[in-house]
């Protein structure tokens, strides 16, 4: 059965994308780094798995082809290294520019053989500090914004057989974020930042990235979906 293949299942939004496909029959191919997690998972979901860091690009790639047949692919990888730009590196932007683009990328490539069979879907991972400005997160929203240039490149050059959209989140509550929502003060104003005055859940960002791999959304790509409450775009203050 052709699968969808997320890298990045042991994550907040990659298991809760694993979830929500799996509790509808779909066939899924997890890949993960921790693979005790990745296997209790798959066992779960009666899912295929591989392991493999992402910055490794034949292991990565490799764990990719493993799925053999492919319909959709969703990379939900990525890391938060927030840091004032005296304490930023080159080694640094290098590292999370692998992790979050170069690692979406190696994925594609991966299952372009796949996908161009069955017609399919992809869906990578932005952030609203790719468009909004944020202090200390230089790294990230380079990163983020290099994430939506690949998207609009690839929906391009794939379509029309593949489409290719992104999912920009506010911050939610999961393990990338744990550290900044530890403290309940800094948790609630973050949450009243937000138009919808919460912190996101990953169920918020995994709902959209089922429907972008879903027929319902066929003549949608080339889009960068904001998940945010409304943050990056609403003024509710007058
Ligand atoms: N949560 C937020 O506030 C937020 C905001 C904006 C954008 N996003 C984006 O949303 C997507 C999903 O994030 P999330 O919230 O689900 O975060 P998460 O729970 O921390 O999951 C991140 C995933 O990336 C994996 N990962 C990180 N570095 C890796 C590496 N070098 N090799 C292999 N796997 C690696 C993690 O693996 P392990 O489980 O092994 O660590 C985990 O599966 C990411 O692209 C993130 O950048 C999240």
């Amino acid at each position: 059965m052709e699968k969808i293949i997320i890298v990045g299942a042991s994550g907040g939004v990659g298991s809760a994308v694993a979830r929500r496909l799996g509790a509808k029959g779909a066939a899924l191919h997890l890949i993960g780094r921790d693979e005790p997690k990745i296997a209790a998972l798959a066992q779960e979901l009666d899912a295929s798995f591989a392991c493999a860091e992402v910055t490794d690009e034949a292991a990565l790639s490799a764990a990719v082809q493993q799925a053999g047949e492919a319909k959709g692919l969703v990379y939900a990888v990525g890391n938060l290294n927030l840091k004032p730009l005296q304490s930023i590196t080159v080694a640094l932007m290098e590292q999370d520019f692998r992790v979050n683009v170069l690692g979406a990328l190696v994925s594609v490539k991966a299952a372009l053989p796949a996908l161009k069979r069955a017609g399919g879907a992809i869906v990578l991972f932005s952030s609203i500090a790719a468009r909004r400005g944020f202090p200390f997160h230089a790294s990230i929203g380079a990163s983020k914004a290099a994430v939506e240039g690949l998207t609009l490149a690839l929906a391009a050059e794939l379509a029309p057989k593949i489409r290719v959209n992104a999912i920009a989140p506010s911050l939610m509550r999961t393990q990338l974020a744990a550290r900044i929502v530890a403290n309940e003060a800094t948790a609630a104003t973050i949450a009243a930042a937000h138009p919808i005055s919460r912190l996101g859940e990953a169920g918020d960002a995994a709902g959209l990235a089922e429907f972008l791999l879903s027929a319902d959304a066929q003549w949608i790509s080339g889009q960068i979906f904001a998940c945010d409450g409304g943050r990056s775009t609403l003024n509710t203050r007058n």
